[in-house]
């Protein structure tokens, strides 16, 4: 529990992990998706968007999501190398946001992870070209029907065009609800190896 006039913690990803982990005690009835988050980037003309999704992993490269390299999100962020992310635990009174640069997981991770998804999950993952514009009803279905049978009888390999980022933080801030709304935030912004800690106005 975060104190007002306490020290800042340790360092943040292992304040992330212990977070994440208390986020994941929550019973799923009242926090159904505890590893959500709003993933924002940004195109050439510097506008914003923002879109959910999961995180697959976090540790001190950084964290890690899937998706398709070529939806929306997946041109933007090879185009800017930047991303934000924003987890909010409403029950835990807690929100964290992550800024850093992107990078690719690694093939054999990527594999790895894709052979853990459920099969229709892999089916859509060729099926889908995520962002595109659907131009006939019944297109997708139609998609995922040809999908089905290039891979009967065989398991379904991971798209070439379907993996995992990873965000390289070098801002993180730790955001704690408090009463009267002089909530506690605390910033850890990358320096050299380590990290240079700030406690901001709420
Ligand atoms: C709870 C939830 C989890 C999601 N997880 C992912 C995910 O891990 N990867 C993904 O590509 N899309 C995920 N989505 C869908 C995205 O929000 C989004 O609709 C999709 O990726 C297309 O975004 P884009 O067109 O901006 O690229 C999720 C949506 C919700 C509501």
């Amino acid at each position: 529990m975060t104190d007002r006039n306490s020290e800042i913690q340790d360092e943040p990803i292992a304040r992330f992990q212990r977070l994440l982990a208390e986020a994941q005690t929550i019973p799923s009835d009242k926090l159904p998706e505890p590893t959500a988050f709003s993933l924002g980037t940004v195109d050439a003309g510097g506008n914003p968007s923002v879109r959910i999704v999961l995180l697959k992993g976090v540790d001190e490269r950084g964290f890690v999501f899937y998706t398709n390299y070529e939806s929306r999100k997946g041109r933007e962020l090879l185009a800017s190398g930047r991303a934000a992310l924003c987890f909010h635990w409403q029950l835990l009174e807690v929100q964290v946001r992550v800024e850093g640069s992107v990078g690719s997981v690694r093939d054999e991770d990527a594999d790895a992870y894709f052979a853990s998804r459920a099969r229709g999950s892999q089916i859509g993952a060729w099926a889908s070209i995520q962002s595109r514009p659907i131009e006939h009803t019944g297109d997708l279905e139609a998609r995922v029907a040809q999908v089905e049978r290039r891979f009967e009888g065989q398991s379904v390999t991971r798209p070439p065009h379907w993996s995992g980022f990873l965000v390289i933080p070098d801002r993180i801030e730790f955001w704690k609800g408090m009463p009267s709304r002089l909530h506690v935030r605390d910033v850890y912004l990358r320096d050299g190896d380590g990290w240079k800690t700030q406690r901001l106005y709420p």
